[in-house]
């Protein structure tokens, strides 16, 4: 009777050891150092210079994917298409890309009003598609 009750017991764990081995072997973890020396390197002002080129060089999917990214983080304070709310407007401004780039990669206070800094959050690609989508804003009324 208990060899019943335990034997489909027994046989999940196995299971579910063998199916944790094979997600070690296909994708092994990041160890938390490996990580943050990349993290770094990313903020490199070559890598930085690289990615502009890069995003803006395609710049129709660029502001299609800081879109998409813009309505997940940024639009609870900046507002649908940056109209504005817990935050300053971003629509129908003239914005320098490389003003927009570190204020994104920074953060920014204004009185008791935080940003937080973003560069943990996004990629230099993806900040630099944050970019060019505010700067398609600056027509937007
Ligand atoms: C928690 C609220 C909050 C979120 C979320 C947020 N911001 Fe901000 N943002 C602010 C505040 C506060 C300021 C500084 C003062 C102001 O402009 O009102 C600011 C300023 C800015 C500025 C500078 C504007 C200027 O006039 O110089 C830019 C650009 C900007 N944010 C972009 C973004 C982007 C892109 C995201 C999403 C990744 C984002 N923000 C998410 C609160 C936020």
């Amino acid at each position: 009777m208990s060899v019943n009750l335990f034997r489909p017991i027994r046989y999940s764990v196995f299971a579910i050891a063998l199916l944790s081995g094979v997600a070690y072997a296909v994708a092994p973890p990041v160890t938390g150092g490996e990580k943050r020396a990349d993290k770094k390197n990313q903020e490199d002002p070559e890598y930085v210079a690289e990615m502009k080129a890069k995003v803006f060089s395609k710049e129709a999917i660029s502001v299609a994917n800081g879109e998409h990214r813009f309505n997940q983080t940024c639009v609870y304070c900046h507002g649908y298409k940056g109209s504005g709310g817990k935050a300053k407007m971003l629509q129908g401004r003239d914005f320098d890309a490389d003003y927009l780039f570190k204020t994104i990669t920074k953060g920014k206070k204004r009185g008791s009003l935080v940003m937080p800094p973003w560069k943990r959050t996004f990629t230099p690609e993806e900040r630099w598609e944050l970019v060019t989508y505010i700067l398609s804003l600056s027509e937007e009324k």
